[in-house]
């Protein structure tokens, strides 16, 4: 889609992080933006901020895990702005534990908001999209989607069922000439508030046990992380900006691009996960997503 001037988009989780910054990107390109988010003060602030920058956005409290709600959101930006030209699956919340360890409501957390929130985004505005015969839709997935770093079990599992819903939609749009393009966001490591996803666990999510802390480096058999939570959080604030992302984000919406990295971090890694598939070797022990990101710090 070349021209993104006047056109109507939605983006997911967009009071933080990536969503945020795709937001404040796709309004600067003279977009109407739908910011949808499940946090109200920084959902408010976002739209305050475009609407500063003389930019056009409304702003509508959405739970992507919760379908009425999401379809709520379709009815009220063909309220606002009309139907949507751009719509980004985003909205994500991410959390460390073992497979072994992982309570029920944790992996039904994270699968409702990461899965099923691009499920329920795709099932409301494509339609649409199909029927004017235009449009594009990104679905935020991770290199995460690409890899099986230990501690991560429900993320990995979200999020790699993200890339395989993305591809065969993709594929799907092509096959039925439907003019309707497709993105799959592949971040790695993004400054932003990823790592308090806690913040925003629906009681319905709750157990009465511990909360789900990105402590995956518990997982690095001796690797001196100390205090996990905090020192990943210290090493969060070094990655990349999110307003690189969402530059490469309007980028992939012009030029029709279908996967976007970020970077070329965590390629190595996938290049011999796709090794061992290849061969059909028992895969040997991996490095850590953790400890990639300590060896990166910002790219
Ligand atoms: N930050 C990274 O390094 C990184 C890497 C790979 C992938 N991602 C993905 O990027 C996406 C955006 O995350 P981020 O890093 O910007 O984190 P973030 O926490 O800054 O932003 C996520 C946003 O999603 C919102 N959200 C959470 N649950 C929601 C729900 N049920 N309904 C609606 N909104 C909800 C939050 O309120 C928040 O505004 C996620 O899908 C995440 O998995 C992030």
């Amino acid at each position: 889609m070349e021209h993104l001037n006047g056109k109507v988009a939605v983006v997911t989780g967009g009071a933080s992080g990536i969503g945020r910054a795709v937001a404040l990107a796709l309004a600067a390109e003279s977009m109407k933006v739908v910011v949808a988010d499940i946090e109200q003060p920084p959902l408010d602030a976002t739209v305050a901020e475009i609407e500063s920058a003389g930019g056009v956005a409304v702003g509508v409290v959405c739970d992507v895990s919760d379908w009425e709600s999401v379809d709520a959101l379709r009815a009220r930006c063909t309220e606002e702005f009309g139907l949507a030209d751009v719509v980004m699956n985003n909205a994500g919340v991410a959390g460390g534990a073992s497979i072994s360890e992982v309570d029920l409501k944790a992996w039904e957390w994270t699968l409702a908001v990461n899965l099923w929130g691009v499920i329920y985004g795709v099932k409301a505005f494509l339609p649409a999209l199909i029927e004017r015969g235009e449009g594009h839709v990104i679905n935020t997935a991770s290199i995460a989607g690409h890899l099986t770093s230990t501690g991560m079990g429900a993320y990995n599992t979200s999020k790699h069922a993200v890339v395989g819903f993305s591809e065969t939609l993709q594929q799907e749009m092509l096959e039925g000439d439907t003019g309707v393009g497709v993105t799959c966001l592949c971040p790695g490591f993004v400054a932003t508030n990823i790592i308090n996803s806690e913040r925003n666990r629906q009681e319905r999510y709750r157990d009465p046990g511990p909360d789900l802390d990105l402590d995956a480096g518990d997982d690095l058999d001796g690797t001196a992380l100390g205090d996990t939570s905090s020192a990943i959080a210290d090493l969060y604030v070094a990655q990349m900006d999110p307003a690189r992302v969402a530059e490469q984000v309007v980028d992939a919406i012009k030029t029709n691009q279908f996967w976007l990295f970020t970077d070329s971090l965590a390629d190595g890694m996938i290049r011999e996960r796709h090794a061992d598939i290849e061969r059909r070797a028992t895969p040997t022990k991996r490095t850590h997503l953790v400890e990639l990101m300590m060896l990166k710090g910002d790219s």
